[in-house]
């Protein structure tokens, strides 16, 4: 891939590209990511990159060496994170990410203790803290908000990295790494990740995780994937078309309990209220049908696996929490080892840590 510069296009032409035009714009000259925006920008050679990167900061940080060695690798970098919308995950993990690597924080996490609140631009504020930070990590109510901040960063005289933590109802590229790195190492003793059936359940249609991690499949080999949900509900056009394009082999669906037996991953997802456009909208749809509880975990096949980004509510029963089948607690952990390996690669010290690797464990 031959890499462009965001100095060389104005925001509008830039804004119209399609996706898969928009990653030269976004990526370093040796492959990784300098601003990481949508989960289009990861092929499976940068996933397989990636993954294996957080192994292996998994397994130096085992040791008390280990640790101190990775913390002092990006030590003199400083990330902001900037957090206008809820998160706790999300935002302990960066925060755990950026403690590893022994990269110093900031945070906003309320606008209202911020000059946002004195009327100052979304834009002024980002750009006050480039002046500050190395890197903006941040989740924003606005789906087009990390991209037009990416490109405005890039064109100033202090351009500085911008990682996506969720843009409103459209990404969450780092969510869907994680899942990846789930599915990766949930499989890696049995056949890896490929020739598997994937099931989509909850709200597919405003829920930003699914449409990450459905882009990133497709660079799986056969990995079929099924999207069970009420109909109002169910998958956006672009995600299938995307499907389509790739001939990848998919089926939307509102009967969830026949596709259990078929899964050997099962996503759930809580209903996205927060995005309903009259109060009250989402409590009218019945979605009873698509909980998981003891009666589900029967029809599981012993290899499979349930995930859920969290957090849930009543779709998944607690009484289902201790089968090993039920990933959703090790997914979380995972975040924080994809995305310290995300930093890393995005600070180009990935290779001290192979070289580590290589020579300590
Ligand atoms: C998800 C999100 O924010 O999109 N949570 C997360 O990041 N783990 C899912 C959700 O809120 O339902």
């Amino acid at each position: 891939m031959t890499n462009k510069r965001m100095v060389d296009i104005a925001w509008e032409p830039f804004s119209a590209l399609p996706v898969d035009q928009k990653t030269p714009y976004l990526m370093q000259p040796d492959g990784t990511p300098y601003h990481t925006l949508f989960a289009q920008q990861f092929d499976y050679a940068l996933l397989d990159r990636l993954t294996q990167l957080a192994s292996e900061i998994r397994g130096v940080a085992k040791t008390r060496a280990g640790m101190c060695f990775l913390h002092e690798l990006v030590c003199h970098k400083r990330a902001m994170l900037y957090f206008s919308q809820p998160s706790s995950r999300t935002f302990l993990s960066f925060l755990s990410a950026c403690q590893i690597l022994g990269v110093q924080t900031g945070e906003v996490r309320d606008t209202a203790t911020s000059s946002e609140f004195k009327g100052e631009s979304r834009e002024d504020s980002v750009r006050t803290f480039s002046s500050y930070f190395d890197m903006i990590i941040m989740r924003t109510p606005e789906k087009g908000l990390a991209e037009h901040t990416a490109w405005m960063l890039s064109n100033s005289e202090r351009p500085i990295p911008i990682i996506n933590a969720g843009s409103g109802q459209d990404q969450h590229p780092t969510q869907a790494l994680l899942d990846i790195y789930t599915l990766v190492r949930s499989f890696e003793h049995i056949g890896g990740l490929r020739d598997r059936t994937v099931v989509f359940v909850g709200d597919l249609a405003r829920g930003r995780t699914v449409r990450s991690l459905s882009y990133l499949l497709t660079n799986y080999p056969n990995i079929r994937q099924v999207f069970i949900a009420p109909q109002p509900l169910q998958i956006c056009d672009d995600v299938l078309a995307n499907l389509r394009n790739k001939g990848v082999e998919h089926r939307c669906s509102d009967d969830f309990r026949a596709s259990i037996p078929e899964a050997d991953a099962i996503y759930m997802t809580r209903v996205q209220d927060e995005w309903d456009k009259e109060k009250g909208e989402s409590s009218r749809i019945d979605t009873s049908r698509f909980h998981f509880g003891p009666e589900q975990l029967k029809l599981l096949q012993p290899h499979a696996i349930l995930m859920h980004p969290l957090p849930r509510r009543e779709e998944i029963s607690t009484a289902v929490d201790r089968d090993p089948r039920a990933m959703y607690w090790r997914q979380m952990r995972n975040g924080m080892w994809i995305r310290t390996a995300l930093i890393a690669m995005t600070f180009g010290c990935d290779k001290r840590i192979h070289e580590y690797y290589r020579q300590n464990l």
